[in-house]
């Protein structure tokens, strides 16, 4: 990648996002530099998901300043400038409805915002869709109906449907939540390529496991608050499910996942 001027993709300054008026992230300074993978990691309702939906301007800012590829979001940027040069895949989405769909057309779905003015799919446009498919590893499902693959299939799918536009920046809320062995591996495989491409990646997860090869950073949420930001260490990368650590008791559910408990200020 060539820009002679870099940017942060992503940053947040001084910010608080809530709902209605109640904060529930609380000053955040994060800057994501082009070609990161960031892990974002914490206990269950500690706010990822509301600093994600606010970086997007899906949630509401309080305060402080969010920038995404150098332009402002929020009350007044909202957030559908973006369009193609930022993907997302939201925390429990599979896929529902009645209509059956293949995985090719979910997938080209994707890929409306970069399409022209009049609309229809020329040939770089399936080629895009046969490589976000490819990306992955759901080529040999492509034209099998979404409805008929594994939850963890249809989360890949999803996935590719964000890639189709060719981002530069993957922002994937816990993309591995409840999904087989095998769809965990694929998406590692899939990260791997992306970072290859130099595209930036935000993860929510808590399963930091497949992709500790990839993760450059660890961003730790605590209580609304960034508690750890850097290197991904050794005691974030657990079992999903905790098969160790049990000695660490934490009625809020951390006691399966030591890293929940981060050292403060370990930058
Ligand atoms: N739409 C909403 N309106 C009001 N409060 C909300 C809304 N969404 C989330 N919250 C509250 O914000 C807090 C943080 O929730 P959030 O979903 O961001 O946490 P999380 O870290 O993503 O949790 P999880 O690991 O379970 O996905 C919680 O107290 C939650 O109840
Ligand atoms: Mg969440």
């Amino acid at each position: 990648m060539t820009d002679p001027t870099p940017e942060p993709v992503i940053a947040l300054r001084g910010v608080s996002i809530g709902y209605t008026d109640r904060a529930v992230v609380h000053d955040v300074d994060l800057v994501v530099q082009r070609g990161e993978v960031v892990a974002v990691l914490g206990a269950n309702g500690s706010g990822k998901t509301t600093l994600v939906r606010g970086l997007l301007g899906l949630a509401r800012i309080l305060t402080g300043e969010v920038e995404l590829l150098g332009r402002p979001v929020g009350a007044r940027g909202r957030s559908r400038w973006h369009g193609a040069r930022i993907g997302y895949v939201p925390q429990r989405h599979t896929v529902g409805g009645t209509v059956a769909s293949t995985v090719r057309e979910v997938v080209s779905s994707g890929r409306l915002p970069r399409l022209g003015r009049v609309g229809w799919m020329r040939e770089a446009d399936r080629a895009a869709v046969t490589a976000a498919i490819d990306a992955v590893d759901l080529t040999p499902w492509a034209d099998v109906d979404i409805a008929d693959l594994s939850g963890g299939q249809q989360r890949r799918a999803l996935i590719a449907r964000a890639l189709a536009s060719e981002p530069e920046v993957l922002i994937m809320d816990e993309p591995t939540a409840g999904v087989d062995q095998a769809s965990q591996q694929a998406l590692a495989r899939s990260v791997a390529r992306l970072v290859e491409l130099g595209v930036t990646l935000l993860i929510v997860t808590h399963e930091v496991g497949p992709l500790a090869g990839v993760v450059t950073r660890a961003v730790v949420v605590t209580e609304g608050r960034i508690a750890y930001d850097g290197p991904l260490k050794d005691s974030m990368i657990g079992a999903p499910d905790g098969a160790h650590d049990h000695h660490v008791h934490d009625p809020a559910g951390g006691a399966r996942r030591p890293w929940l408990r981060p050292t403060i200020g370990g930058r």
